[in-house]
């Protein structure tokens, strides 16, 4: 499904009242509410809002379960780290237990950073082998070059299909992140794209209206298995979709 949504403020309230909403029916639904947060600069405004009063007040934080889609090789308080980012706009700023936020370790070795945080993931799901966790929702960010979490064009992690996390050396930013990989997110029961800013709309729209391009096109290979999938979409954006 494609929203477009007239600017990135209003498509931040749209974001933030689908948190609420999908957070409320998986709490009704299986007693908590299971969110991968993802980084970057699109979704701040998003947490921001979810931690004022008007979205805050509608969230049971003793079931909301954050976890992170992926993760700079950085410690926490470094400016890069996504982490630091949800949790000074919003994690900080509501009443989520500790033990509810499952931060990925970006300063331990990236390696045994991933191994982790799978080992982490699977606890907390109780899951038995090969089984993939079912997030009740996974949100994403887009890169200009199609990346998303951190699966980046033409990456070995587009091509690992056991592991749920692993660790990637990226070239393009030679830095090292720790990511899901897309058994993991295509697993979900809800996935989000929050996109806005024109100089991704050419990208979007070979994801969205162009031929597979499968490994050169990351974004392009997130498709839910059993679930579904929403891409939410900024003006500028959509700007070279094909109109309704
Ligand atoms: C990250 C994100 C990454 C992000 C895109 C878009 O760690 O950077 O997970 O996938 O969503 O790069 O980033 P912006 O929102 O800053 O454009």
């Amino acid at each position: 499904m494609i929203e477009r949504y007239q600017n990135s403020r209003v498509m931040a309230q749209a974001a933030a009242e689908r948190i609420v909403s999908l957070a409320q029916a998986a709490v009704a639904d299986h007693g908590r509410f299971t969110i991968a947060l993802s980084g970057g600069t699109t979704p701040e405004s998003t947490y921001r809002l979810l931690a004022s009063e008007a979205y805050a007040s509608r969230i049971d934080w003793s079931k909301f379960y954050a976890f992170w889609g992926d993760e700079r090789c950085v410690p926490p308080d470094d400016q890069q780290s996504n982490f630091r980012m949800a949790w000074e706009v919003l994690l900080k700023r509501v009443p989520i237990p500790q033990e509810n936020v499952f931060r990925i370790f970006g300063e331990m070795q990236p390696d045994l950073g991933a191994d982790d945080y799978q080992r982490r993931v699977t606890a907390f799901f109780a899951l038995k082998a090969r089984e993939c966790p079912r997030f009740d929702l996974v949100l994403l960010g887009m890169g200009d070059d199609g990346h998303t979490a951190s699966l980046f064009p033409d990456s070995p992690a587009l091509r690992e299909t056991a592991r749920l996390v692993v660790a990637q050396f990226v070239e393009q930013l030679d830095a090292w992140r720790i990511t899901f990989t897309l058994p993991m997110i295509n697993a979900a029961a809800n996935i989000a794209f929050l996109v806005s800013s024109g100089k991704k709309a050419n990208k979007v729209r070979q994801v969205l209206a162009g031929p597979s391009q499968s490994y050169l096109l990351p974004a392009q290979m997130v498709q839910p298995r059993n679930g579904e999938l929403i891409w939410m979409l900024d003006t500028d954006a959509s700007a070279l979709l094909p109109q309704r």
